[in-house]
């Protein structure tokens, strides 16, 4: 099935959009290039606008609506993936139905899979404010009543220091919501998973690890997100399926924190 488009059918060369409020959705991007070795990607950040965490939902959301259009009119886009906790939380049922023939794929925090990796039932969620306060989120907790304790940390100022790569910050900071978030270990009544509920946060694996000890289990989204992605193109019949993928990287703001991160961050591609 071809998906109509007021200037022409969708094509499988047509490239897929991923955005985020900065550098944190280059975490879902590694997974979806690994996932979608064939396909053309775009990626936005709205670094002028970053963080969105602290953000009103009505920013957040306007932001997102305005992204997706510009993705849809420069770029042609077949597919959008919101590589963004924050965004998904306050936009994907508008972006929905802003655009009801284009494929959204969102990312929400890993609460599910943490529930059904957890030994000791205990788990830990960092996530950016406007993610926890969400009502997409509450009802995703309120949906595991029962089932699990969890130790809900929001992290301002965390994703804005990893945009600025702020390594002081970004050290003080983990230690200070991992101390928040309670006694990690593998032991009864301990913290043995995390979830890692900002797209920006896999960066940090490291840093925040330091606090936790080796035993927690840390659970990202990325993996599942690109399934998601690639199940959605094969529905719509759009996915590529030969050549060689590749990747324009945009960004609201100055390119070099973007072209710096993705030097450090992006994996490369076979
Ligand atoms: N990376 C984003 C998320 O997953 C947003 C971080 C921010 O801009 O505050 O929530």
């Amino acid at each position: 099935m071809n998906l109509a488009r007021v200037d022409g059918p969708v094509h499988a060369d047509d490239p897929i959009g991923v955005f985020d409020s900065g550098v944190g959705g280059l975490s879902v991007l590694n997974a979806l290039r690994e996932a979608l070795p064939h396909e053309r990607f775009v990626y936005f950040a709205d670094t002028a606008h970053a963080p969105y965490g602290e953000r009103g939902d009505a920013f957040v959301a306007e932001r997102s609506a305005a992204v997706a259009r510009h993705l849809l009119d420069a770029h042609r886009i077949k597919a959008l993936v919101v590589a963004c906790n924050t965004a998904t939380a306050a936009a994907i049922h508008r972006l929905r139905a802003d655009h009801p023939a284009l494929p959204v794929v969102g990312v929400e925090p890993a609460l599910k899979p943490a529930v059904a990796l957890s030994r000791t039932g205990h788990i830990a969620v960092l996530a950016t404010r406007v993610t926890v306060e969400s009502r997409k989120f509450q009802t995703l907790l309120a949906s595991l009543a029962g089932q699990a304790s969890f130790s809900i940390v929001a992290c301002d100022g965390l994703a804005g220091a990893i945009e600025r790569s702020d390594a002081a910050r970004i050290s003080a900071l983990c230690e200070q919501y991992s101390a928040a978030a309670g006694c990690f270990g593998s032991g009864d009544g301990q913290l043995d998973t995390l979830v890692l509920g900002c797209t920006h946060y896999p960066f940090i694996a490291d840093e925040l690890r330091r606090h936790t000890g080796e035993a927690v289990r840390f659970i990202d989204t990325g993996a599942p997100v690109a399934q998601q992605t690639r199940r959605l193109l094969a529905q719509a019949g759009t996915q590529r399926t030969e050549g060689i993928g590749d990747l324009c990287l945009l960004s609201s703001g100055a390119p070099e924190s973007l072209n710096a991160a993705a030097a450090r961050w992006l994996a490369a591609t076979a």
